[in-house]
């Protein structure tokens, strides 16, 4: 009986591959949507256009400057790009800490915070008073007009982590035209035809495209296959109805996802003997690093009751065989979930060309992919079942939003012939 109700609370997280197939078919129709001047306004995966127009060709050389703004701190970067038969990138950094009170102070005061950063940094290098191309990366979403508005320096390219992450990739290897973060959040980019971006003039070449892919489902277009617990994980966010396919796919949210479906099962009776610890209670408690852990098949049950003891949770063999399940539920479903996603992208991809076979590489980061034992190999695997005439090849990509943003600005300035 006990078994029965475990199934039975996991068995919704279990998609087949009609299901999964069903999800990549909504998510080309919603990354239509996001392209077509009619339905552009409403549509729940934004498109946004990043005035990026295309990946490294290895001409690339100069001086760069690169600006990482991350959580609390913030990065400076010095970037020198060599062409030809000496090809390289060297990089140079400086880490800053941004003062609380600037950031959660007023915009202006957290730029003029960064100048300042900048001008030590230049100092720092023996470059004072040098006026450099730079690359500025956010990793939240932000709508350009251009890709350098609003900043009165020379050049400056706003850089979109994904975007970032293409392009360092896109250095090694000229056929990655897609950039994919799975990691605290879950965002794709790649290479769109410009004939069909509709709301950027012109039809020649490509630009790439910042999907910001999480808010897919915002419609209720995937309703059918959330669960009561994403519905809760949902509702305890800080923004209720919002990102519904990057809660069910992302580091952020995975934990919580777990957390409350352990509640559940203890509220059953079947897990903790039957009592709801304080800890347990804890928003955020299942960071993606122990999921990672927790679902490592190196690890022995005993080190997994460890691990549960360190958050507090008081376990016992079987409980711990069961913690192990339910996060191995929730990320499979959520590899899956993106290898949808991915699938769409690839084929549309595949499309936009017109061959039928594709040979593509998407440049991937983040730590779910990265950290965790499984995520990596499912997506993959559901990639390959839902888009079987695409051969993708993912490659890892290190620091894009530091390199990658460096190579987008030395990209921009190759295309543009602008800059120094
Ligand atoms: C980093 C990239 O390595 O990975 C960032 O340089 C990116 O641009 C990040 O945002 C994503 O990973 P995570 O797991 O930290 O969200």
């Amino acid at each position: 009986a006990q078994r029965r109700k475990i199934d039975a609370a996991l068995a919704p997280f279990s998609l087949s591959l009609d299901t999964l197939r069903e999800v990549k078919n909504k998510m080309r129709t919603e990354l239509e949507y996001g392209l077509k001047r009619e339905t552009q306004a409403s549509a729940t995966v934004k498109m946004l256009p990043t005035y990026v127009c295309g990946t490294p060709d290895g001409t690339e050389k100069g001086k760069f400057l690169a600006l990482d703004l991350g959580g609390t701190n913030f990065r400076v970067l010095l970037v020198k790009i060599r062409s030809g038969r000496r090809r390289s990138v060297q990089m140079y950094n400086k880490i800053f800490a941004i003062p609380l009170e600037i950031m959660q102070g007023t915009g202006e005061e957290l730029f003029d915070h960064i100048v300042q950063c900048i001008a030590d940094f230049l100092e720092y290098m023996g470059i004072k008073g040098a006026r450099l191309p730079l690359g500025f990366t956010f990793s939240f979403p932000c709508r350009q007009a251009s890709i350098d508005k609003e900043f009165d320096l020379d050049i400056v390219a706003v850089v979109n982590d994904t975007v970032g992450t293409m392009m360092t990739c896109g250095y090694e290897d000229p056929n990655c035209e897609i950039g994919l973060i799975a990691g605290t959040g879950s965002n794709v980019c790649y290479m769109e035809d410009m004939k069909n971006i509709e709301i950027v003039e012109g039809n020649e070449g490509k630009m790439c495209i910042n999907t910001e892919w999480g808010g897919f489902g915002d419609n209720g277009c995937i309703d059918n296959i959330r669960t009561k617990y994403d519905k809760e994980v949902d509702e305890g966010s800080l923004n209720p109805g919002k990102q519904r396919y990057e809660k069910m796919t992302s580091g952020m949210y995975l934990g919580e996802i777990v957390r409350q479906i352990l509640i559940d099962l203890t509220k059953q009776g079947l897990l903790f003997r039957g009592q709801i610890s304080e800890s347990l209670r804890k928003r955020g408690i299942f960071e993606t690093k122990f999921l990672s852990q927790i679902e490592s098949d190196r690890l022995a049950l005993l080190q997994v009751r460890r691990i549960l003891q360190q958050l507090g949770l008081d376990s016992t063999c079987d409980d711990s065989i069961i913690v192990k399940e339910v996060c191995g539920a929730v990320s499979k479903r959520a590899a899956q979930l993106c290898g949808a996603g991915l699938a769409a992208i690839v084929e549309k991809k595949r499309e936009n060309r017109g061959v039928e076979h594709l040979q593509i590489t998407v440049g991937v980061d983040g730590t779910l992919y990265k950290l965790h034992p499984h995520f990596s190999r499912v997506l993959r695997e559901t990639v390959k079942e839902l888009a079987p005439q695409c051969d993708v090849t993912f490659m890892l990509s290190e620091d894009g939003s530091g390199k990658g943003a460096a190579l987008i600005t030395a990209v921009a300035k190759r295309l543009h012939n602008i800059g120094q």
